[in-house]
């Protein structure tokens, strides 16, 4: 039995991408067996970048809203705030001490913005331990991230190794589970769906807006009549990913056939993502009427992440010669 956990950051609404390529991938692989699952709001990361009490706030409630919508049971799965088990902060310390520079210079997440040092502060540059702490805390197994992550999982089993090389065996080195069938999901203009390219389709948007922003993606200019490449498609790029088989086929056989305009292939989009989100939409309405039941579902969860992580810190102390 292993255990599974992620985490997603709290920098606003997650979109079709986060969703697709990493909140349900994440409940699938949970419900897939028996062991409570532990997924939580990376609010301690996105503080990073967002210095806003009321943005940190309000994007943390939304994140949860989300993770609920999609089917998160937490009467099964450990569902916390990260800022919430402030013993992953001096887990973090303890690996830093384990980390060497070189291994912080060489991530990503650090090298796209190393153009703007001045830009960069601390958090950002040793984000990678946080990640490691986040993980090793709770000794997980499996870590279903989208693949932009995977240096991340990397880092964290080096970091664990390292560690346990000074101090003996106390932390699990975790294996990363990378989606293999979504990869990434494009955004309304071919590039990686994205909050930092503001390309994102979200799904728990108002109709009217929804509709609008899918009449937004990006097509070419072959006329109405001409027949259509449904392979080179922004729009078929993601109605492939939430229609269904049957659907997907006939809308590449009017593709290629021509006569059908891309405003029509638009509105089919638009009509399969209500299909398909649909239990989700009228849940995430429901909760964010709610806010209070939000927070309760988190507090619970918290209660049961604290007692692992305080089991956990202990041992580590004790290997540390702490205690
Ligand atoms: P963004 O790029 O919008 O800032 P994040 O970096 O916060 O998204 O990603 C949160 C999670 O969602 C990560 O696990 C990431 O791999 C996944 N993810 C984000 N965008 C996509 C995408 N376009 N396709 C697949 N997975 C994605
Ligand atoms: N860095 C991840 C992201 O940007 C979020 C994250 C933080 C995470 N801690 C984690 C993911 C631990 C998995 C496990 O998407």
């Amino acid at each position: 039995m292993s255990r599974i956990l992620t985490g997603i950051q709290a920098t606003g609404r997650p979109h079709l991408g986060n969703i697709l390529g990493a909140i349900e991938p994440a409940l699938a692989l949970s419900a897939s067996q028996p062991a409570p699952s532990f997924f939580f709001i990376a609010n301690l990361h996105t503080l990073t970048a967002v210095k806003d009490a009321s943005t940190l706030q309000e994007n943390t409630l939304e994140v949860a809203a989300a993770w609920l919508a999609c089917g998160l049971d937490t009467r099964k799965d450990v569902f916390y705030r990260q800022s919430a088990i402030p013993e992953v902060t001096e887990l973090t310390w303890y690996l830093n001490c384990c980390t060497p520079f070189p291994m912080l210079a060489n991530a990503h997440s650090f090298k796209d913005k190393s153009a703007h040092l001045a830009e960069v502060n601390a958090g950002l540059f040793t984000y990678p331990v946080l990640m490691a702490a986040d993980i090793l805390l709770y000794q997980a197994d499996v870590v279903p991230v989208g693949k932009d992550q995977k240096q991340h999982l990397e880092m964290t089993r080096d970091i664990a190794s390292a560690f346990n090389r000074a101090f003996g065996e106390t932390l699990v080195l975790p294996e990363a589970r990378i989606s293999e069938a979504v990869m990434t999901i494009p955004g309304i203009d071919g590039r990686k769906m994205s909050k930092s390219y503001n390309n994102y389709l979200n799904i728990f948007e108002e109709e009217k807006a929804l509709r609008k922003r899918v009449m937004q993606i990006v097509t070419d200019s072959t006329p109405v009549e001409a027949p259509k490449n449904p392979d080179t498609c922004n729009v078929m790029a993601i109605y492939r990913l939430v229609a269904p088989a049957t659907d997907v086929a006939a809308l590449e056989a009017r593709y290629r056939s021509g006569g059908m305009g891309y405003g029509e292939a638009k509105q089919a989009l638009f009509e399969a993502l209500l299909t398909r989100f649909a239990t989700a939409r009228e849940r995430y309405a429901e909760l964010k009427k709610d806010p209070a039941q939000i927070i309760h579902q988190l507090e619970e969860g918290e209660a049961r992440a604290r007692e692992i992580a305080h089991g956990m810190l202990d041992r580590v102390r004790k290997a540390i010669g702490f205690a």
